[in-house]
């Protein structure tokens, strides 16, 4: 008898089987979206590291290919990016452009001596099916950095420019060909989390929301740290970048999600002009406890992918996200619901294997009010407004199993800036819950391992009332 999946989401990345880590070498070529994996093709527990690949043309629905890339005399293939290389910069396309992978390789340290990390490239004429490890790999090592890894490239102006994560610091290089990479500059000292060590950075431009300012956004992935309750999770700065320095523009400490699942995450380089979004995913999964998750046989997923932008609120300026359009046309609406009073609990039968909700919630005079996702009987998450606290907190001790890890039941927390209005997205899967806060200022992406997605939703309050503006209910198609 086979067992039947029920951890298996349906909207989100998984590899077939064994093990993924971080999204790696996003880009979009010829009509596909590339999403290449950390990857242990041999177990389902973190191992010797290869990048797995999937393509997909709606950024939803992914089909998983072959191995992109496997160790080497240079070692295991840690994560990096992508990119097309449409004017030949490198010399590998004569014909017509293709793809180039910029990676780190890593070596374990002989005897005692620390692991060696280098950066490598490799290159491919067919679409990222097949690749050719460049002959004189590694392009770009360092004499006394150990942490010094997950290049990612993007085309500024009239050369390449490197962010690589080097211990608790960012580096920026510099190249004409992808092959010679010179130095310009480190940022990181005395600015943001040093809650762990620094990983998977990436930098872009974003546009901001109604004005034709524009603002560049630095992302920083920070490693699991023992000493903190909330293991990894991702920071990031607003700032500027003048092909060399990056400055940030902030003191304080920026959080790109406030639930414990979405880590290392990056965008997709090369979409069109045209599209001229920019499109990030994150791994979903937190190193606390990312191997051992109750899944069977395969571990760990990606966030839906988000369109990054960034709105200026009471002066100061936040990366919104917003889960890609593409996901709406796999759903339809089962219930609109409006101006309805709730003094304690209304519930919505939804029986579906996935959904997407939409809530415009007034507080007229509770002290806390919410919604609770039932999965099933005995299973469900709760989203409650604190509104003596100023806070939203995402409670899933009673979401499933939460065995396997001690830190899996505690509360995952927004302090929110008010708590009159607000907008709650809500996509639940068969193991994860995404949560997105008045469109986009807040996410909080966690992960929850029920027997069954959905059974029922109920908007509830407690000691006083709340109202439902507007409420959409969306199960599959
Ligand atoms: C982040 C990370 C990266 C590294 C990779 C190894 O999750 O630790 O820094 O390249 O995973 O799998």
């Amino acid at each position: 008898l086979q067992k039947i999946d029920k951890y298996r989401p349906n909207l989100h990345f998984a590899p077939k089987e064994n093990w993924m880590n971080d999204p790696n070498g996003l880009v979009y070529f010829k009509g596909e979206y590339h999403l290449f994996f950390q990857h242990n093709p041999n177990d389902s527990v973190w191992g010797p590291m290869y990048w797995g690949h999937a393509v997909s043309k709606d950024l939803i629905t992914w089909k998983e290919l072959d191995i992109a890339l496997s160790p080497d005399e240079n070692g295991t293939i840690f994560s990096g990016s992508a990119v097309v290389d449409w004017d030949n910069t490198t010399g590998f396309f004569p014909e017509e452009p293709g793809l180039v992978a910029i990676f780190t390789h890593h070596k374990d340290g002989a005897e005692g001596k620390p692991p060696v990390q280098t950066q490598s490239i490799a290159y491919s004429h067919d679409q990222g099916r097949t690749w050719i490890k460049y002959d004189g790999n590694p392009v770009l090592r360092h004499e006394t950095k150990v942490d010094f890894r997950d290049p990612k490239v993007f085309w500024h102006e009239d050369k390449w420019i490197m962010v690589l994560a080097t211990g608790q610091t960012i580096s920026f290089y510099s190249s004409f060909n992808l092959i010679d990479w010179q130095f310009e500059s480190e940022f990181g000292e005395g600015a943001g989390s040093h809650d762990g060590v620094w990983e998977c950075p990436d930098l872009f431009k974003l546009k901001v929301e109604n004005s034709g300012e524009e603002k560049w956004v630095l992302l920083v992935s920070i490693g699991d740290n023992p000493q903190f309750e909330v293991g990894s999770r991702t920071q990031y700065f607003i700032g500027s970048f003048n092909g060399s320095t990056f400055v940030t523009e902030h003191n304080d400490i920026r959080w790109l999600d406030f639930g414990r699942d979405n880590y290392a995450g990056v965008s997709f380089s090369d979409i069109p002009r045209e599209d001229g979004r920019r499109i990030y995913l994150g791994w979903m999964s937190n190193w606390r406890y990312a191997n051992q998750v109750p899944t069977h046989g395969w571990r760990s997923q990606m966030t839906i992918p988000r369109e990054l932008s960034v709105r200026k609120i009471n002066g100061s300026y936040i990366v919104i996200q917003r889960l890609v359009k593409e996901l709406d046309s796999y759903f339809s609406l089962q219930e609109k619901l409006d101006d309805i009073h709730i003094n304690d609990v209304e519930t919505i039968k939804v029986d579906a294997r996935y959904m997407d909700m939409v809530f415009e919630l007034e507080n007229m005079n509770a002290k806390k009010y919410g919604i609770t996702i039932h999965h099933s009987e005995n299973h469900s998450t709760t989203i409650t407004i604190d509104t003596i606290s100023n806070s939203l907190i995402l409670d899933r001790e009673k979401s499933g199993d939460i065995s396997f890890s001690e830190m899996f039941s505690n509360e995952q927390v927004i302090n929110l800036k008010s708590n009159d209005n607000i907008q709650l997205r809500i996509v639940v899967d068969s193991s994860s819950v995404e949560l997105l806060v008045n469109d986009g200022e807040y996410a909080l992406t966690s992960l929850v391992y029920p027997d069954k997605a959905c059974d029922s939703i109920s908007i509830f309050s407690l000691e006083g009332d709340v109202k439902l503006k507007e409420g959409n209910v969306y199960v599959p198609k």
